[in-house]
């Protein structure tokens, strides 16, 4: 009986060692190790042995059996390691979420608003973030002295002499001067673009915001057309129960100049939103891009894009829409 023993224990080592992947190890395993296995056999054996060899031959049995296990356990883990898949993966359990991006909330309202304004015929205008005084200022009808040049309202970046300054600049209203400068009218188009002012930050200020900016030259155009473009943009945009209210103001660049509010849904409450300027083009504006104001007449707007989506998606603190805040950031869209 221990001769057997001796020998079921080094058959089993030779196979072990033979097996050379996953299956034939679980193979091996069940016939050597399992409930009807081999060494299992040899246990129930043991009561035909006669009882004064019995001790021997039980302690025997277990020591092999001790052997076999570790064995065993020794290849699989081994096995487990340098096999190329690795671990098993078990395709039925459910999987981690795929953590998608999403367009930032900003740019998702951007290429809303623009895309409103190209179907009413508007294209997309470009202009530099450093400017120039002559269009950030001198074009639009802001001379030398005006208190929108101050040093301390403006992010002047190097340049002494008057006139030649450059600065990031303040509004988009410079677009409108280099989109002149470069097309012939008539002309209809729309910039949207960073702008920058050196605010104290808190929740209705920051030192940088975005606009978009509007501009269209034509023959005969009035104030009924800027009106109906805005309250077209304001249905389309904040639904059909939208209004547009102007108040007589002043810009420089505009004549007559209006402040532009809109009514839009907060919270399912229809509420008057400022929201920026308009006006009919100054011919002062004309005349510094060479376009003959007898001629040619339009109407521009410039509107705050932070205000509109920050009173559209209920945002109280401007400053978190520029913290990348995931947490933040994941409410929207
Ligand atoms: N540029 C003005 C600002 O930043 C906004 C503005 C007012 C733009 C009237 C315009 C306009 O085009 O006609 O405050």
């Amino acid at each position: 009986m221990i001769s057997s023993i001796a020998q079921l224990e080094e058959a089993a080592l030779a196979e072990l060692s033979a097996a050379g992947d996953a299956d034939a190890l679980e193979q091996w395993r069940i016939r050597y190790l399992g409930t009807h296995g081999r060494l299992k056999e040899a246990m129930t054996g043991l009561k035909d042995v006669p009882k004064a060899e019995k001790p021997a031959v039980g302690k025997r049995l277990n020591e092999v059996k001790a052997t076999l296990e570790q064995a065993f356990a020794v290849r699989r883990e081994a096995q487990a390691a340098t096999s190329e898949g690795g671990p098993r993966i078990d395709v039925t359990e459910p999987g981690l979420p795929a953590g998608l991006g999403r367009r930032h909330v900003l740019s998702r309202t951007i290429d809303e608003i623009v895309e409103i304004f190209g179907r009413m015929g508007f294209s997309v205008a470009e202009g530099p973030e450093v400017e120039d005084e002559f269009h950030n200022f001198i074009a639009l009808n802001i001379p030398p002295g005006h208190p929108a040049r101050d040093p301390a309202d403006n992010f002047y970046m190097g340049g002494t002499e008057e006139g030649s300054k450059l600065l990031l600049r303040s509004q988009t209203s410079t677009v409108q001067i280099r989109a002149m400068e470069k097309t012939a009218p008539p002309l209809k188009v729309v910039a949207v673009g960073r702008v920058y002012r050196p605010d104290t930050h808190d929740a209705t200020h920051y030192s940088m915001f975005h606009q978009i900016e509007g501009l269209y030259v034509d023959r005969n155009v009035t104030m009924v057309d800027l009106k109906t473009t805005l309250f077209q943009f304001a249905r389309a945009y904040f639904g059909p129960e939208a209004e547009v209210r102007m108040r007589p103001s002043f810009f420089p660049f505009t004549e007559p100049s209006a402040e532009v509010d809109m009514k839009m849904r907060i919270k399912g409450q229809w509420q008057w939103v400022e929201l920026g300027g308009c006006g009919l083009v100054d011919p002062n504006v004309f005349r510094a891009v060479g376009y003959d104001p007898e001629e040619w007449s339009g109407f521009a707007f410039g509107l705050g894009i932070e205000r509109i989506a920050m009173r559209r998606y209920g945002i109280s603190d401007i400053r978190w829409l520029f913290e990348n805040d995931a947490r933040f950031l994941r409410q929207f869209g």
